[in-house]
Formats: structure tokens, sequence, C-alpha cells
């Protein structure tokens, strides 16, 4: 099984970064398709916390190869931050541990600035998204206006492209968003010396990857965000701006959709979600003392995130697994949930005319749904130093089960606390 794609099968934060980190030790290169430094990927090895937001999660591994694909909105200010943050902790990264593709879109100033300015125009329809241009970016790979990696090593190219779409932009931040307009020559010249210390880095990384496969080599793919958040499997318009899932893959990584040998899908054993946009099984996580706030205290998903949480949606999971093809499925946060005297879950949804284990076609209509809950026993025992499945309290794993059963997927792993240790395997053949 040499290619594996492993991707957020919630709205994001499910401990992505945690498990690509683990699934790296045994990969060669591990690769980015979409996202950008939207992404926040927490990495806790020996102690130590890294978090990772446009540069693969295998970096903490040495001799692995890392790429940044073409369907990444690379951000080259934020990209070299977190280069030098990273060396700063005694960490190699050099052209041949981390790849940029030449194709890849680069996000501007202006994106972020009328990411921010166009969430102040939408007012109550406010996405929340993380301002830092992503959906600009997308918008003028689109549209044909924007600038790959490639257009802004070249001066010529350079010039003109940035030119005419300073042309626009500067109009729609003055007229529109009553903004100062950005000065091209400046904009050139600090875009340009960031150019030159990405060049070592930039290649025609799909070309790359395709060859290491052929040659027998392991890639795991590294989705960022998650299905819920897919801009086309998501709940439209509150969703990211990139295919999160490996259906963003063959277009992101320019790696053919059939050498996809293994897809793994990661959940919370509850749920959470970032910014505006339907929550089917939210709870009120503001009030102390209730599961949500427990959620959200334990879980430590305030600070990180806005703090939304609520109930495990396996009708929301069944759908994300389902459109991904997945073979299986890992658990993560399963040790937040210890305390709870009982545990809920949807299984359901009830809408207008019955109740259906469908996910609905648009956004509006999850609004209008109204989850189902069941509910098992919970389990007292500090589950964080559990290594064997076996070792688990009783009413874990009959969680776990329950949650297997009515998502219809193999559990394949489950994570008990940051610490990359801190795994119980239930047959997971990575490769
Ligand atoms: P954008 O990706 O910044 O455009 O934000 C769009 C939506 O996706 C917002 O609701 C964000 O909060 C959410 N989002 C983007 N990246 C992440 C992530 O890495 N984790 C969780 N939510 C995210």
């Amino acid at each position: 099984m040499p290619s594996l794609s492993v991707f957020g099968a919630q709205w994001g934060d499910e401990g992505k970064g945690k498990l690509i980190d683990l699934l790296a030790q045994d990969a060669d290169y591990v690769v980015r398709y979409q996202g950008g430094a939207n992404a926040g990927h927490t990495v806790v090895v020996g102690g130590q916390k890294y978090v990772l937001h446009l540069v693969p999660s295998g970096i903490l591994h040495p001799a692995k190869v890392n790429v940044i694909g073409n369907g990444v909105a690379v951000d080259p200010i934020k990209l070299l931050e977190e280069i030098e943050g990273l060396r700063a902790r005694g960490i190699v990264v050099d052209g041949k541990n981390l790849r940029l593709s030449a194709g890849a879109h680069v996000i501007f100033e202006h994106h972020r600035l009328i990411d921010q300015c166009a969430e102040r125009w939408r007012g109550e329809g406010r996405i929340g998204t993380t301002g830092r241009g992503i959906g600009p970016c997308y918008a003028d790979k689109a549209a044909r206006t924007g600038l790959r990696v490639c257009d802004l090593l070249d001066p010529s190219t350079r010039r003109a492209r940035l030119r005419a779409a300073l042309a626009e932009k500067n109009e729609l931040l003055l007229q529109v968003h009553k903004e100062k307009a950005l000065d091209l020559e400046g904009q050139l010249d600090q875009y340009t010396a960031l150019a030159e210390r990405l060049r070592p880095l930039v290649g025609d990384t799909g070309k790359e990857v395709r060859a290491a496969y052929r040659a027998g080599k392991r890639i795991l793919f590294e989705g960022a965000q998650g299905a819920l958040l897919d801009i086309d499997a998501g709940t439209y318009p509150f969703v990211t701006s990139s295919n999160t899932g490996p259906d963003g893959i063959a277009a992101g990584a320019s790696f053919p959709p059939r050498q996809l040998d293994q897809i793994l899908g990661i959940a919370k054993a509850y749920c959470t979600r970032v910014g505006g946009g339907p929550f089917p099984t939210e709870l009120d996580w503001e009030k102390e003392g209730t599961p949500g706030w427990h959620m959200s205290t334990v879980g430590a998903e305030k600070g990180v995130t806005t703090g939304r949480c609520g109930w495990f949606d396996a009708v929301a999971v069944r759908y994300a697994l389902d459109i991904a093809g997945a073979d299986g499925w890992i658990v993560t946060n399963l040790d937040v949930l210890t305390g709870f005297p009982e545990i809920r879950a949807a299984v359901r949804y009830r809408v207008a005319g019955g109740e259906t284990r469908d996910w609905p076609a648009e956004a509006s209509s999850v609004e209008r749904v109204e989850p189902v809950l069941t509910s098992r026993p919970g389990w007292t025992e500090d589950i964080t130093g559990v290594r064997r499945y076996e070792d688990l309290p009783a009413a874990a794993r009959a969680y776990v089960e329950w949650l297997e059963m009515e998502v219809g997927t193999p559990i394949r792993m489950l994570s008990v606390g940051p610490d990359r240790s801190q795994v119980i395997a239930r047959g997971l053949k990575p490769w």
C-alpha cells in the first residue's frame, strides 16, 4: 500500500497533525494538496509542541520529503516565517526535505485584505474565515487572474501579472472597501525578495511524487480542514475554498486518482466547528459544568478555535467517509469524554416528513434538521495511559463499537492524548 490519504471527516481540527506525524514515521513523502496557512496542525513530540500551518507534518522526521503541492494556496510570508521558526528549533529545512510546487498559487497582501473586508460586508452571513486570504486567492485562481509560484519567480511575468491584478484589486480596496490602495513597486520588491528565498525549494512536485510512487516509495497525502468544509461536499457557503478530502488529491498534487491505495478519515469522539455555519449536534459550550463546556475546556478547544462543541454526529461522519470511499477511520480525543455519566451521539436526523440517516444536500437544510440522539453510559477511569484496546474500560469500548456500527466503517486507531505515543491500534495497516 504505497499511497495513503488521511483527511478530516468533520469540520477540521480533528487532530490530523498528530496522526499524520505518526503515520509519517513509515512514509517517504508527505504531501499537502490544498488549503493554506488557514490550517494549524499541532504535533507534540517528547513534550515539545509544534504548530504547522503550511509545512507538511512530516518535517519533524529526518529524511522525509515534504511536498507543498500545486493545489495549496501559499503565502510566502507565512511559509518563510514557519521555516525560520522550525530552523530556530534545530529542525533542518532545505530544498531536499521541503519541496514547493511551481504551480501553487500565491497569496498576496491584497488577498488577505480582501478576505477580511469581505467578511465585514457579509454581516450576519459571515463565514468566520481565518482572514488568511484563502478564499480570494482561490477565487483569483478560478478567475485566471492569480499568480503561481513560477510566475512570481519570472521577472517579466511577475510584473505584468501583478500590475494587472493590482489595477483591479486597488479599485476594489479603494471604492468598495474604503481601504488604502497597494503600491505596485513596493509589492514587487517585497514579493521578489520572498520568492528568491523560496527558489531553492521550487520544482515540478507532481512529477517528483509520481516518480517516487512508481519507484515504490510510500506517499502520505495530508488533508487540511475537514470534509464538511469541502467547497463541494461541505456546508456551503460555510466552507473553505478547496477540496479537503481525497477528492482534492488528483488536482492538487497532480497525482493519478487510480494510484490512491488507501483512504483513512479522522474524527473526534465528539464534534467541533470553528467559524459560522450549521452544526446539528452543537451544545451550549459556554455554560460552566455542561457537557459542551467540558468538551471545550478539557479538549482545549477554546483559544485554538471559537470553542463550538457538540456530540458526535454519525450522520455527518458517515457521509464524509462515504464520499471519500474511506477504508477506515481514526477516532481522536477519546480521553476528553472521560467522566461523562452518559455520552450521546446523533444517529439520524429528524427532518420535515420523518427521519433520515442521510446528510442533507444543502447547508440551509442542515440548519433545519434536528439530531436524533441516543446515549451510552460513560466511564470514569483515566484512559490516557492505555495502549491496548482490551485494556480500555468496557464502557469506552462499547462507545467505540457503537460509533463504528452506526458509521458503518471500521475504526482502525484511537487517540487518547496529544503525544505521538498516546494511541491504541485497532488493526491499522497503513502501508
Ligand atoms: P477560510 O478557509 O479561512 O476561508 O475559512 C473558511 C471556514 O473554514 C471558516 O469557518 C474557518 O473557520 C474554517 N477553517 C479554515 N481552516 C480551518 C482549520 O484548519 N480548522 C478548522 N476550521 C477551519
